[in-house]
């Protein structure tokens, strides 16, 4: 639908999105931080050329497999991160995937939340992030996340799901 004469600027992304919960079993929540939004058309030389809604739907795929449930969430925003992980636990979440973006390099914000969040953290990047400029070899999140799964594109998220699984499996 066009927002012609509403005064509003037209085609204008939402500054998050979420995908919402499927799945039966311990709930994972999958978590993307800033310009994740944007892939199938960000450098698909590095990130590929699936977007969110694609990945989303091969973890689903996946989570039904594994006995799990999965949902979703993108944001651009340092806080909106931190308010999800800090939300987790009392919200029934399990554990989460979380690809960090650029805030993996940076932030100690995310860093201390995903401390705070008292649930097993699988950290992944669809790049190589060592094999790229020094400065994305520094994680700041990776000390306190369960692992780090980095450089197989989508399959980075699978694989994230599938130690998520593991890890549950152990944790009574
Ligand atoms: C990324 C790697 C980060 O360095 C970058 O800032 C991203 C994506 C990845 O998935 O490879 O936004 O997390």
């Amino acid at each position: 639908m066009g927002r012609e004469g509403s005064g509003e600027p037209q085609g204008r992304a939402p500054v998050s999105r979420s995908w919402e919960r499927s799945g039966s079993g311990p709930v994972v929540l999958v978590l993307n931080g800033p310009n994740l939004g944007a892939l199938g058309r960000r450098d698909p030389g590095h990130y590929g050329t699936l977007d969110l809604d694609a990945i989303m739907s091969r973890l689903s795929k996946l989570a039904g497999e594994l006995g799990l449930a999965v949902e979703g969430l993108q944001s651009d925003h340092e806080g909106d991160v931190v308010e999800a992980l800090l939300a987790a636990r009392e919200r029934g979440v399990a554990a989460a995937v979380l690809n960090p973006g650029a805030f993996a390099h940076v932030s100690y914000a995310v860093r201390d939340a995903v401390e705070v969040a008292g649930i097993p953290v699988v950290e992944v990047h669809l790049s190589n992030v060592h094999a790229r400029e020094r400065w994305r070899h520094r994680l700041v999140i990776a000390p306190v996340s369960a692992g780090v799964i980095a450089g197989f594109g989508p399959l980075s998220y699978d694989l994230g799901l599938r130690a998520v699984a593991e890890l549950l499996r152990r944790t009574p």
